[in-house]
């Protein structure tokens, strides 16, 4: 089974927009020149900065996606951005449940689930963030917490669920210079293939990438993506820097 290979870029609160669309050009024009192999890049930068971003990268073969999205389809939620907003900029992707907005604003596993169903019903694809964090691993619950987290998937039908990407990104490791070993990462991704595999079948959880994020720098990224279940990486620090990234995406 051939997997998406994927090296997405989460820009968080960084780069006003012409420093975002100086960094997305430099993206573009070095993966037009040196990106041999047929991973798909995606960069994810601030809303604001999104439909002038998503505009620039057009014909190239770069995805521009959201870092949030409401759940709700419309309504009275200052502050928020809907499904149909983003389709109507022409950004088809989204991540969902990062542990910055778990951690701060109070995001759960159920909503987690609800923004997943609300994506799907827009051809939106989630990339669905879960995690332990280091009091969890120390506690050896690591391999049930991210189940419980992957239960937000449940009762999707096969070809919904075939439709999302998973980013495993262990708290203690985001910002932190700390990665999993490509073992201990590796390991917790065939757990949560398996535990795909449960919610629909050995096919379906076949074919999902699985994204590793913490501290992927250009020195780690081709350990990482020589396991066998490690499909791609979430890159927050790193993806600031056109180089960084691109020599992350060149090491498939
Ligand atoms: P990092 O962030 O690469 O800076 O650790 C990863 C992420 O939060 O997606």
């Amino acid at each position: 089974m051939t997997r998406q290979k994927i090296a997405a870029g989460n820009w968080k609160m960084h780069k006003t927009l012409t420093e975002g669309q100086g960094l997305a050009q430099e993206i573009r024009t070095m993966a037009e020149s040196e990106l041999m192999s047929n991973a798909t890049l995606m960069i994810f930068p601030p809303f604001i900065h999104l439909q002038s971003i998503a505009k620039q990268m057009e014909g190239s073969n770069i995805i521009v996606g959201a870092q949030n999205m409401n759940e709700n389809e419309q309504g009275a939620f200052t502050g928020e951005v809907s499904a149909s907003m983003l389709t109507s900029i022409g950004v088809k992707h989204t991540l969902v449940g990062h542990s910055e907005r778990r951690q701060y604003y109070n995001e759960t596993n159920a909503s987690c689930g609800a923004k997943i169903r609300t994506s799907l019903k827009h051809g939106i694809t989630p990339v669905y963030c879960i995690g332990e964090t280091l009091t969890e691993r120390e506690a050896n619950t690591h391999f049930e917490v991210v189940k419980t987290q992957l239960l937000a998937l449940e009762g999707l039908s096969s070809e919904e669920l075939s439709k999302c990407i998973i980013a495993y990104e262990p708290v203690w490791a985001i910002g932190t210079g700390k990665t999993a070993s490509a073992e201990q990462a590796n390991e917790m991704h065939i757990h949560i293939r398996s535990v795909l595999a449960a919610l629909s079948n050995a096919d379906c959880a076949n074919g999902i990438s699985i994204l590793y994020g913490g501290s992927v720098k250009p020195d780690n990224a081709k350990s990482l993506f020589g396991m066998s279940d490690i499909d791609g990486a979430l890159i927050g620090g790193a993806a600031l820097q056109s180089r960084d990234f691109l020599d992350i995406a060149k090491s498939f």
